[in-house]
């Protein structure tokens, strides 16, 4: 591997990283060799994650850690600067939760705040602290995880708000903090299977649905959006700054096609019974 791609001896910090992304991107940024810190509010949550990274030889600090609560995060940058000598290089602001599906008209305005303080004001807040490092170093790469809901709406209307303003503020860190040598990106995974996402498919038309919408003919997998936010951590994207990539398999291209009849519209399959609005349609009647 090219030596840009590696991440040997940086600090990385991964908010929520006992989840199912999370623990993905802790494995991969430990395979390129960084040194982990590994925050989530239960710190109990990370204990077999931990065990295995440091089976595995990797270096591992584990953190309680709950991005919304201000004092809470300020520990934690705390902590992570007297274990590392002051130095954090890598933060993954992944931390996310996905309210219950709810027309706006129904909409609590406790699912809204719960969504804005998870989503978005715990990667302020953890930005803003672990920032202060990478601005003291002048160096410093962070990578917000955002959502193909950020251009899209979905079932769960403040989701797709909150990963709209955390497309914004990865813009902002990087206009504000470019000249300061701290790069801020994000990575918008499409469909992907993860505790966070499972409750979609307890309907088992769901997974043949989707898999069928997007062009790649597959949903995304922890590994391909690892893989993106290893690169954007890295020096391997050292010109890359205030943007974001979409992981999605191409689905978000295929909105055109949405009004197209055909199944084979969106490239392959000639079964036109196999298509998605034809199943929705005759779900409705
Ligand atoms: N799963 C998908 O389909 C999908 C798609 C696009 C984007 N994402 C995004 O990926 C990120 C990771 O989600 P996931 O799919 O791994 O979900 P997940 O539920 O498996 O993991 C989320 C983690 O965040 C932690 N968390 C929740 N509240 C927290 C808080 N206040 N402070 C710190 N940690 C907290 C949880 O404990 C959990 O470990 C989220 O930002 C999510 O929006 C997921």
């Amino acid at each position: 591997m090219n030596d840009q791609h590696r991440l040997d001896g940086r600090v990385a910090v991964i908010t929520g990283a006992a989840g199912g992304l999370g623990s993905g991107i802790a494995r991969h940024l430990a395979q390129l060799g960084a040194h982990l810190v590994l925050l989530e509010p239960r710190v109990e949550s990370l204990q077999p994650l931990c065990r295995e990274l440091r089976e595995g030889g990797a270096q591992v600090q584990e953190l309680a850690c709950d991005v919304t609560d201000e004092a809470s995060v300020a520990r934690a940058a705390q902590a992570v600067a007297e274990q590392h000598a002051g130095r954090c290089d890598i933060l993954v602001n992944n931390a996310g939760i996905l309210v219950p599906a709810s027309p706006l008209e129904a909409l609590t305005l406790a699912d809204w705040n719960r969504s804005m303080a998870v989503n978005l004001t715990g990667v302020f807040l953890c930005t803003r602290e672990f920032g202060r490092a990478m601005l003291k170093q002048a160096s410093g790469s962070i990578v917000n995880i955002g959502s193909i809901g950020a251009q899209s709406p979905n079932t769960s209307p403040p989701y797709s708000v909150t990963k709209a303003g955390v497309l914004a503020l990865t813009r902002h860190t990087a206009v504000e903090w470019g000249p300061m040598g701290v790069r801020t990106n994000s990575v918008s995974p499409g469909f992907l299977r993860t505790p966070l996402s499972e409750v979609h498919y307890a309907n088992p038309d769901m997974l043949q649905l989707r898999t069928q919408v997007i062009p790649l003919r597959r949903l995304g997998t922890v590994d391909d959006i690892a893989a993106v936010v290893g690169f954007l951590a890295s020096d391997a994207a050292g010109f890359i700054n205030g943007e974001d990539i979409v992981a999605d398999g191409g689905f978000l291209h295929t909105t055109l096609m949405h009004v197209h009849k055909h199944a084979d519209q969106y490239g392959g399959t000639h079964q036109a019974d196999l298509s998605p609005f034809a199943r929705l349609n005759q779900q409705k009647t």
